[in-house]
């Protein structure tokens, strides 16, 4: 094999973090090849974010129907054609996808290949085997992402189901039954309940969203009860059947629930299986491949992002890792002066799209008060022009060490997925609540409650007592 036939980066996985790798690398000039057995975008264009956020617009202009007549608008929600529902969601995509296609294609030095990819190490060193084909790199990326977790149950993709089937839905359940009251659980029966369906979340653990600040979970509880959306806590699985007209969630006490649909909401497993990664020597620990601070793997040269790498499971994090992991190897190659920091898990931004959406950057009270004293100032939204008009309550609270910089954002309420970037720089800068004060927030927004809650804590409040 010549060098020349060596791809300077080989990509395992055109999702969030390997299509970003490709981009990235190109833009260094590096010379990629990028293996994807589905399509270019992963499961954030087609089975996840996107078409989820599609749903829950429609649901919101739903509600929205709904409320007109207290503004004196004659409108009405007369329900869902679902197929026209999700044509329109895939209008959504296509039109991302084609766009993605569109860059990819024409950035210089990236050879797209169809086909399920595993990891070669061998005597001629690293490549991925696609078919007969063995694709060389200098260096391989395993960007294969995560697929959701089943419990054991039988998922017939018609009564019991992931949320891959929930969005491709043609006609929507009368009743549905979703296991988890996690990210995915709380967004598609948000999205559920706004289109008319009658849902009860049944959560292994004693509130909504458990990794959330628990004030969050309980104002999230308040507004899904007031909304007709019904919980069960504490509640273990012990399995579930269906018939052509329904499913029956079996618990652990015996008892039984029933309903058209079953969603199955429990979290997401990386997919490392079937890789080829531990026959190459690659150290696998529960399904997540071990990575170092440059997230390169056991094996040199060989790297891995995203959803197979412990941490958060968000399509942002893969684009960031899969960039930084560009630059190691453009940097190693000797084609980009700078070294780069890894990007830090502990400053992203998490957004839950429900209604209300959830917003929270940073530390929870909790975790900072294990580094030192804390102030915590939560700003209600009944205070905040823009949020009455749009018809929402809930908070923005946040958190500083004292005298210190400000540590955690925490918002709930409809509306407040726009506060995520302010609340990152403010928790990435490590700014002072005193500096954020200064700067004079537009009225009426939404971000004034932020504005506002950092001018309580900087000891000059406007709406409110601190
Ligand atoms: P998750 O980890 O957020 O929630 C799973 C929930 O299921 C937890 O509350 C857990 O306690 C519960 N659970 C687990 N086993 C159970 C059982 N046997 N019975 C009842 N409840 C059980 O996982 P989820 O919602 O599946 O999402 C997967 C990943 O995708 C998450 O990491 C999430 O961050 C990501 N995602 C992100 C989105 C966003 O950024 N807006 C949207 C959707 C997913």
């Amino acid at each position: 094999m010549t060098p020349a036939s060596r791809h300077d980066l080989v990509i395992l996985g055109a999702g969030s973090g390997g299509y970003a790798a490709a981009l990235r690398a190109s833009q260094l000039g590096l010379d990629v090849a990028i293996v994807e057995a589905g399509k270019l975008g992963g499961t954030c264009l087609h089975r996840g974010c996107i078409p989820t956020k599609a749903w829950l617009h429609a649901a919101e202009v739903a509600d929205h129907a709904r409320d007109g007549d207290v503004m004196g608008l004659k409108t009405r929600y007369d329900g869902v054609q679902g197929e026209v529902l999700v044509d329109w969601a895939d209008g959504v995509i296509n039109r991302l996808h084609k766009g993605l296609t569109g860059l990819v294609t024409t950035s210089p030095g990236i050879t797209q290949v169809e086909g399920w990819g595993t990891l070669v190490s061998d005597r001629e060193g690293l490549g991925v085997r696609v078919g007969d084909d063995i694709i060389r790199g200098r260096n391989v990326l395993v960007a294969t992402g995560a697929r959701p977790k089943t419990l054991g149950l039988t998922i017939d993709g018609q009564r019991i189901i992931t949320s891959d089937h929930a969005l491709k839905l043609a006609e929507l359940p009368r009743t549905a039954l979703v296991i988890g009251g996690g990210v995915i659980g709380v967004e598609i029966a948000s999205a559920w309940r706004s289109l008319g369906v009658d849902v009860t979340i049944v959560e292994a653990l004693d509130r909504l969203v458990p990794a959330e600040e628990p004030d969050i979970s309980k104002a999230l509880l308040r507004a899904f009860t007031k909304r007709g959306i019904a919980t069960q806590f504490g509640v273990k699985v012990a399995g579930a059947t269906s018939t052509a007209t329904d499913a029956t969630l079996i618990l652990d006490d015996g008892k039984t629930l029933t309903a058209d649909i079953l969603l199955v909401a429990v979290g997401r497993e990386p997919a490392t299986h079937n890789l080829g990664l531990t026959e190459a020597g690659v150290s696998v620990d529960r399904g997540l491949v071990r990575v170092n601070d440059r997230l390169m793997t056991s094996v040199r040269g060989v790297f891995a992002v995203g959803d197979v790498v412990a941490g958060p499971q968000l399509a942002h994090r893969g684009f960031a890792q899969g960039m930084f992991v560009a630059e190691v190897v453009a940097h190693q190659l000797g084609r980009h002066a700078d070294n780069p920091v890894l990007p830090e898990d502990s400053t992203l931004p998490r957004v839950t799209y429900c209604n209300p959406e959830i917003t929270s950057v940073g530390l929870t009270v909790a975790a900072a008060q294990r580094l030192g004293e804390v102030k915590s100032l939560d700003y209600p939204l009944g205070g905040n022009g823009r949020s009455i008009i749009k018809g929402t309550t809930g908070f923005v609270r946040v958190v500083r060490l004292v005298d210190g910089p400000i540590v955690g954002v925490h918002a709930i309420g409809q509306g407040v997925s726009e506060l995520a970037g302010e609340a990152q720089l403010a928790v990435g800068w490590e700014a002072l609540p005193e500096d954020v004060a200064e700067f004079v927030h537009g009225h009426p927004t939404q971000g004034e409650a932020f504005g506002e809650a950092c001018m309580a804590l900087a000891g000059r409040p406007l709406h409110v007592h601190a």
